[in-house]
């Protein structure tokens, strides 16, 4: 889930560019003390942020974009690539600079490295006070306490069933349209490249009934479109009697209530049917046909599926632990088109060079994108991470030239993709949702259609999070043009 701050880069390369950080907006109600946040990962880390920011609201602190008036700075960190954890390093020691002008400056790093590097962490970069895993966030107020009086604060527990569910998050950096709504936590899987079930722990689902309590609050504050989010969202489950555990030991006929990821998307779609739901990521070995039924049922469920596919060969698949193969992937492409037509987007995730991928094998992943015809995808090359199967067991033998020159082939390939997947959507008549203003001319807007494409549209008197009928009348690789239809 590295992906999905789309609204920045349609297709990634493997930069971690600086797409991947956010700085908080200005929040001011009266409180005594001044936080800056800035995230880097995915959007469950950009959501945890917002988690931060209440629990760090109710203990004193102000959100401020202007980290030299901080009182606190912190850094939601992430660890999938080396790059990430590179870019939050360069970062640190910039920071130190502020210290210096304010010794009283009490620096914390969160997120995936603080879990990945614990203690390490307080010993590598000697400027930090406080690190702090993602389960323990409620600890916040009291490490920030210690920090304050000189001694450093990390608490890097995983729990098995923190959702952080009744927390309401301080939306940041919002558009005041779409938000974020984190469903589950952790990953049960062991894609044998994955940091991620070491630094997130095991997986927990969360109460549905907070979720769409979450979602109708949104609602009533104006929010159009709310994105679901979990490492693999089609395992979601949630049973009434165990309360927010996934993993059910009881026979299922013995519980309450149970329920599915189907039935989430039902509950959330069911609160306003002028409210969007979009959700991700979805895992090609989970995602079942009733997910595809219920989206076909529900015209505000968007059209979209972010589906990664990592490798288009079955031995490399098998390698990384996927848990399924080429063709597997392929039946799955094919119902969705069965059920939800070819107007739905479908994006994808790639890693080029694992360990002893062939020049043959490759040459699968760039065969499986023309047979899928992608509308975009987040790609990278393959990145060893210390402490994952895949370092225990492979090596990492692919030259970083080869692996950069497969990269760049498979990005090649997804430009002209994009392209072609636009085009043939020019002439539609599409209904998109307004999001903002266009970076490039305050008399056009940036709306979203249903497959989660930009569409760029004239201003009329339209506002932000009005829903309008466009024709798309252009279109390049990474954004689509439209013109407003008599309403
Ligand atoms: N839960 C999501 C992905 C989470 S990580 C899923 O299963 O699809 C986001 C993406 O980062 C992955 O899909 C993968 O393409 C990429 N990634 C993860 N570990 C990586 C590594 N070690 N090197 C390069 N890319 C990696
Ligand atoms: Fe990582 Fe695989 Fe879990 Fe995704 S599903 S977070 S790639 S282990
Ligand atoms: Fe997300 Fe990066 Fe952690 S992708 S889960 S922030 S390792």
């Amino acid at each position: 889930m590295e992906n999905i701050i789309k609204d920045i880069d349609i297709i990634r390369g493997e930069e971690e560019t600086s797409s991947a950080f956010k700085v908080t907006a200005e929040e001011n109600t009266g409180k005594a003390k001044r936080l800056y946040i800035e995230s880097y990962g995915c959007q469950m880390n950009f959501s945890d942020s917002e988690i931060v920011a209440s629990i760090m609201k109710e203990t004193g602190f102000d959100t401020t974009s202007d980290f030299n008036n901080a009182d606190v700075i912190l850094l939601n960190t992430c660890s999938i690539r080396e790059k990430a954890e590179q870019t939050v390093r360069k970062r640190l020691s910039q920071f130190n600079q502020v210290k210096k002008a304010n010794p009283e400056l009490k620096i914390g790093v969160l997120g995936c490295m603080a879990e990945r590097l614990k203690e390490k962490l307080l010993e590598e970069e000697k400027l930090v006070d406080l690190v702090v895993g993602p389960d323990a966030y409620r600890d916040l107020p009291n490490l920030v306490s210690q920090a304050e009086d000189g001694q450093k604060g990390i608490n890097t527990f995983l729990s098995r069933e923190e959702t952080y569910a009744d927390i309401s998050p301080v939306r940041l950096n919002s558009n005041g349209v779409s938000a974020l709504i984190s469903i589950m936590r952790g990953c049960d899987n062991m894609c044998s490249f994955c940091v991620v079930p070491f630094t997130r722990g095991r997986e927990r689902s969360r109460d549905p009934y907070s979720i769409t309590k979450e979602a109708k609050e949104l609602f009533d504050q104006g929010y159009r479109e709310v994105t679901l989010l979990g490492q693999n969202v089609d395992s979601y489950k949630w049973s009434s009697e165990e309360n927010n555990k996934a993993r059910l030991n009881k026979k299922e006929t013995e519980v309450a209530e149970v329920v599915y990821f189907s039935d989430l998307l039902e509950m959330v779609a069911n609160v306003d049917p002028k409210l969007r739901v979009r959700f991700s990521t979805s895992h090609p070995k989970d995602i079942t046909d009733k997910v595809l039924e219920t989206m076909k049922r529900y015209d505000n469920i968007c059209k979209y599926i972010h589906l990664p596919v990592q490798s288009g060969n079955s031995r490399v698949l098998k390698m990384m632990n996927r848990t399924y193969n080429r063709e597997w992937y392929l039946d799955r492409i094919k119902k969705i088109r069965e059920i939800l037509g070819e107007n739905c987007g479908i994006s994808s995730d790639m890693i080029a060079g694992f360990c002893s991928e062939t020049e043959q094998e490759h040459q699968d992943t760039l065969s499986i994108m023309d047979i899928v015809q992608y509308d975009f995808s987040y790609m990278f090359y393959y990145s060893e991470r210390p402490g994952t199967l895949a370092e225990k067991k492979y090596k990492d033998d692919i030259p970083l030239a080869v692996k950069k020159r497969r990269l760049q082939e498979i990005i090649d390939k997804q430009g002209t993709l994009s392209l072609i997947r636009h085009q043939r959507e020019v002439g539609q008549l599409q209904e998109v949702l307004v999001e903002g203003l266009s970076k490039r001319s305050n008399e056009q807007l940036k709306a979203k259609n249903s497959a989660n494409k930009v569409v760029i549209i004239p201003k009329s008197n339209l506002n932000i999070g009005d829903y309008v009928k466009v024709r798309i009348t252009d279109c390049t690789s990474a954004t689509l043009f439209g013109e407003i239809v008599n309403q």
